[in-house]
């Protein structure tokens, strides 16, 4: 069809609900569902294996233009793959969690990624879905600024990391948070105008519908 598609930007901090959120979401509008920090955790756990360090600029440099970007559909969810290749589970593990903030303030690792990100439009046109909900730290600011719609997550820390240790994993949300808010280039912020949902005191179906309700009467 023809039809516009609807974008959804959710932004948020580390384990702010945003990917259960996300994928609620996407399944219920049948949304092509984006988790733009697993694109993040990919390039990170590339570079790691390759050996280049966030600091050595010119390595960096050198090894981000041959990075080759594609994408496969895992149900309703967009899939990145670098060179051909899916990300591994080790894309959630500690060593991750500690180095991707590093790699995500190089503003060239951002500029990779802009262009594929924008991409996922055409990916959502071309399987037939009726737009996309992309999560991020910078999607309704920097990525989408004129989405449909633009949320921001919010949890107490105390209740994020609950989250992370129910869910077995080490993550050091708060300190990511700090580099992820404190850096130059597109640094997690309340985009302006955006809807601000607090989550601490509600359960991911209250999130959920607290969300589908805004965006229900834009969908035919
Ligand atoms: O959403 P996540 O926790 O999996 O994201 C991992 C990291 O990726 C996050 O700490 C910062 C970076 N990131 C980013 O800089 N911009 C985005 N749009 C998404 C993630």
């Amino acid at each position: 069809g023809s039809s516009p598609l609807i974008i959804v930007a959710i932004d948020g901090g580390a384990a702010s609900g945003k990917s259960s959120t996300s994928r609620l979401l996407a399944d219920r509008f049948n949304l092509l569902h984006v988790d733009t920090g697993s694109f993040y955790r990919h390039i990170t756990a590339e570079l790691l294996r390759r050996g280049v360090p966030h600091a050595d600029r010119p390595a960096l440099l050198a090894a981000l233009p041959g990075l080759k970007f594609s994408t496969r559909l895992e149900g309703r969810s967009a899939r990145m793959l670098v060179d051909g290749q899916a990300a591994g589970d080790e894309i959630r593990d500690q060593r991750v969690n500690d180095h991707v903030s590093h790699y995500a303030a190089v503003p060239e690792v951002r500029q990779v990624l802009l262009g594929y990100q924008r991409g996922q439009t055409e990916v959502a046109r071309q399987h037939g879905f009726r737009g996309l909900v992309m999560e991020g730290r910078d999607i309704g600011s920097v990525i989408f600024p004129d989405a449909d719609f633009r949320f921001f997550l919010h949890a107490d820390p105390a209740e994020r990391a609950k989250r992370r240790a129910a869910e077995g994993r080490q993550d050091s949300v708060a300190e990511r948070d700090r580099l992820d808010s404190s850096r130059k280039t597109s640094p997690l912020v309340v985009p302006a105008g955006a809807i601000d949902v607090d989550s601490t005191f509600l359960t991911l179906e209250q999130v959920v519908d607290k969300l589908a309700a805004l965006i229900a009467p834009k969908l035919p």
